[in-house]
C-alpha cells in the first residue's frame, strides 16, 4: 500500500487534511539554509555537493514536517551542463552567456550525464535519509522556461528576448526546445531511478505566451518529456506547473499527460474545482499572503480548503516562498491546513 500521502493525492485520492509542501521550501527564509549556503561557497557548488544539498533539502522537513521534500538543485543546472557559463550574482539572480541561433548546433548534451551525477547522488542519499512517510520530489525546468534564461542570458520581466527569438526563428526555437526536452527527460528518468517518488516540471514563464506559442513551445516540449519519461518509467508520476497558463490549464493537462497540475494564485477556485474533475490539483496560495500573515493568511488558506478539499488536492503556494517569509507564518499555515488549533 502507498503510504506517502503526496503520492496518494497525485493518484487521485481525496485526503483530509490534504498533503502540504511549499515550492522553494529550502531557501533563504531559513537561518540554517543561510548558514549551509555560506559554507558551500557559490550557489552552484551547493547544488553539486551531495552532502550539503542533502542537508538543505532535509532542513524544512526537520523544522516543519512537510509531507514532501523537494530535491535541492536548480533548473539552470541544465544550461550549466551545456557549458553556458552559468553563475549567480548575489541580489541579482542568474547570469549566463546569451544564446544565439548559431550557437544551437554547437550545444553538446553528452556532458550532462557526468556533470549531473552529483545531483543524482543527492537523490539517492535523500531517499535513504528521509522519513518513510515523506515523499521525495525530483524536478527540472520546462524547456521553454529554461530557454528564456539561456536566450536572454539572465532573468527579464517579460522574457521578451525569448519571445522575439521564437517569432523570428520558430524552427530554431523548436530545435533548442527539443534538445532541452531530451536532456531533461534523461535527467528526470535518472532522478526517478535513484529514488524520487515523483517529479515536477517548472514552467514558470509559460504564462507570457500567446495561445499558438503556448501550444507549440510549452505543451509540445513538455509532452515530449512526459512521453520519454513514461517510456522508461511507465508509472512515473509527473506534476506540471505552468504558471500563468490560466484558461489553458485543462488543455495543458490533457495534452501533456501530466498527472497533477500546479496552480498559481490567479486561478479562480471555481475553475480549480472544475480542473479537479480531471485529476489532482496543487496550490495555490499567494506567497504574499504568507508574508502578510494574520487574517490575510487565514482567509487565503480557508478559501482554498473550503473550495477544494472535497477533491484531490495538494496544498501549496501559487509560486515559490520568498526570502522574507516569516517562519512563524509558515508554522501558522501548517496548523491551519492541518486543522490544529492556533
Ligand atoms: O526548495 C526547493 O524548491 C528546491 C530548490 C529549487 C531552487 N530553485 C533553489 C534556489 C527549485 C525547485 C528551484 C526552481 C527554479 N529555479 C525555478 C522555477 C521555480 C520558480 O521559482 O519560478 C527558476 C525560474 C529558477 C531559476 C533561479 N534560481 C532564479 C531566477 C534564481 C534567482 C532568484 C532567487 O530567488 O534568488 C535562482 C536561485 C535559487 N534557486 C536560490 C535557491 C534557494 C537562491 C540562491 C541563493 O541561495 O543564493
Amino acid at each position: 500500500m502507498q503510504t506517502r500521502r503526496l503520492i496518494r493525492a497525485i493518484d487521485g485520492e481525496t485526503l483530509d487534511p490534504p498533503p502540504v509542501w511549499l515550492m522553494r521550501q529550502a531557501g533563504r527564509y531559513l537561518p540554517e539554509y543561510r548558514q549551509t549556503r555560506a559554507a558551500a561557497g557559490s550557489f552552484l557548488e551547493l547544488c553539486y555537493n551531495p552532502d550539503l544539498a542533502t542537508e538543505v533539502t532535509l532542513q524544512p522537513i526537520r523544522r516543519f514536517g512537510f509531507d514532501a521534500a523537494i530535491l535541492f538543485s536548480d533548473i539552470l543546472v541544465i544550461p550549466d551542463a551545456l557549458d553556458r557559463n552559468v553563475h549567480f550574482v548575489t541580489g541579482e539572480g542568474p547570469r549566463m552567456d546569451p544564446l544565439t541561433v548559431a550557437d544551437i548546433d554547437r550545444l553538446d548534451p553528452t556532458r550532462a550525464e557526468t556533470h549531473l551525477a552529483p545531483v543524482i547522488a543527492t537523490v539517492a542519499r535523500l531517499r535513504e535519509a528521509l522519513p518513510q512517510e515523506t515523499a521525495l520530489i525530483g524536478f527540472c525546468g520546462a524547456p521553454f522556461t529554461v530557454a528564456t534564461y539561456m536566450i536572454a542570458g539572465r532573468g527579464t520581466p517579460d522574457q521578451a528576448p525569448a519571445r522575439l527569438f521564437a517569432y523570428r526563428d520558430p524552427q530554431a526555437m523548436d530545435q533548442l526546445l527539443a534538445l532541452l526536452a531530451d536532456m531533461s527527460a534523461e535527467y528526470l528518468i535518472r532522478q526517478l531511478r535513484a529514488g524520487a517518488d515523483c517529479v515536477q516540471i517548472f514552467d514558470s514563464w509559460a504564462g507570457i505566451l500567446d495561445e499558438a506559442s503556448f501550444r507549440r513551445f510549452s505543451i509540445g516540449p513538455t509532452r515530449r518529456i512526459v512521453d520519454r519519461v513514461r517510456q522508461a518509467v511507465p508509472d512515473a508520476r509527473i506534476i506540471g506547473f505552468a504558471k500563468g497558463a490560466g484558461s489553458m490549464l485543462s488543455a495543458y493537462r490533457a495534452e501533456t499527460g501530466v498527472n497533477m497540475i500546479g496552480l498559481d494564485w490567479s486561478v479562480p477556485l471555481t475553475q480549480a474545482r472544475m480542473l479537479q474533475k480531471d485529476g489532482a490539483v496543487q496550490g495555490n496560495l499567494d506567497p504574499l499572503r504568507l508574508i502578510a500573515g494574520g487574517a490575510a493568511l487565514d482567509e487565503g488558506v480557508d478559501a482554498i480548503l473550503s473550495e477544494l478539499k472535497a477533491g484531490p488536492l495538494v496544498f501549496n503556494l501559487g509560486h515559490g516562498i520568498t526570502p522574507d517569509a516569516p517562519i512563524a507564518h509558515v508554522e501558522a499555515l501548517l496548523r491551519r491546513v492541518r486543522g490544529q488549533a492556533s
